[in-house]
């Protein structure tokens, strides 16, 4: 099985004018795909594409990358580096697209997912799922501003929305984009519902852009399913690679076994979490982090807790490292109620 899953995800993939290496990509998370956590999973094997946390496009056109919390990176990281820009009106997002272009990332992502209600409010994220003709408009605008590729990750619009995903998607590709990411679970419903993977097999039948799909991918056999059950292109993995930041490694063949991960993973956070942010913020990504991590053992949630209590990344390194030393084994499956 993980020769299959390795051959299947080392394929090569053309998305718009450029090819990327493979078909693993990490999905962004807000407050976890920062710099620092994409440099700590490079140590273990990067993943073919990286995303980014989502950056507001309305700041992005002036934003400094040396103070921003969001909109920061290695220039080493570039080549394989997607930017996600959220916002609700065309000729911003077209602004922000021509910034990411300008500063030499691989990609542009446009954010049709994002439920949190401040995203909402602005009419961006999931709000664009019911503004097909807007969303379609915003796709294009970033499509013309631009040369490098353009990707949207989207969601199950709400029911009763007039535009399912399969018309969205078809109004992402008519507008240009060069991939899909789909996660197939209704906006605005929580982590807790399955997502419905038949619906990626859906949306890769509508479109001949290649499509990732996205949504509880948590162990290498889930993957191979995904890959064999949807047809999708390619995974993108979210909260998994946040707990196991060495699945791209293992799954792409990369990385052997190695007993000394989860001591080596948790060393690595620390240390860049306090190497790119101030100590607040660091202890706050850390700290974020830590949740995804401890569903990983059996008493994670005593973990989670001892680190919600941590002062600073040293003392929160210190109790992680003592857990870890009393014998703690990963699952075969991260714990889901740590996991939401
Ligand atoms: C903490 C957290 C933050 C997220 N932030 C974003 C985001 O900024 N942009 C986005 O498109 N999706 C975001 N997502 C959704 C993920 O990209 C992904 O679609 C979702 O977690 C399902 O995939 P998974 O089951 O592999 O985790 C976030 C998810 C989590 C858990």
């Amino acid at each position: 099985m993980k020769t299959e899953l390795a051959e299947l995800l080392n394929r090569p993939l053309r998305i718009g004018n450029k090819t990327v290496s493979g078909r693993l990509v990490s999905a962004p998370m807000a407050g976890i795909t920062h710099a620092a956590f994409r440099e700590m999973v490079e140590g273990f094997g990067p993943p073919a594409l990286f995303y980014t946390e989502m950056a507001g496009a309305k700041a992005l056109p002036i934003e400094n990358r040396r103070t921003s919390p969001v909109f920061r990176w290695r220039d080493a990281e570039l080549p394989r580096l997607v930017c996600q820009i959220f916002g609700a009106e065309p000729q911003m997002m077209a602004s922000a697209a021509r910034r990411v272009e300008a500063e030499g990332f691989w990609g542009v992502d446009i954010n049709c997912g994002c439920s949190a209600a401040a995203i909402r409010k602005q009419g961006a994220g999931a709000a664009l799922l019911e503004k097909p003709r807007l969303a379609g408009e915003i796709v294009a605008a970033a499509r013309a501003a631009a040369r490098l590729p353009v990707t949207v990750k989207f969601r199950n619009p709400p029911a009763g929305s007039k535009a399912g995903a399969t018309d969205l998607a078809r109004v992402f590709e008519d507008a240009g984009a060069d991939a899909l990411v789909f996660h197939p679970r209704t906006s605005p419903d929580v982590r807790t519902r399955p997502p419905v993977w038949e619906h990626i097999a859906q949306v890769k039948a509508a479109v001949r852009v290649p499509v990732f799909g996205n949504g509880n991918v948590f162990t290498p056999e889930s993957c191979l399913r995904m890959l064999r059950l949807t047809g999708c292109d390619g995974v993108a993995v979210g909260r998994l690679a946040a707990a196991r930041p060495w699945i791209f490694g293992e799954w792409t063949g990369v990385l052997g076994p190695d007993k000394e991960l989860p001591v080596k993973t948790a060393k690595a956070m620390a240390e860049l979490c306090v190497l790119h942010f101030d100590l607040r913020r660091a202890l706050l990504r850390y700290r974020k982090w830590s949740a995804y991590f401890a569903a990983n053992f059996r008493f994670g949630h005593y973990l989670w807790k001892q680190v919600r209590s941590a002062e600073d990344v040293p003392d929160a390194l210190e109790k992680t490292l003592r857990f870890l030393a009393e014998g703690a084994e990963i699952s075969a499956v991260p714990n889901a109620n740590l996991f939401a």
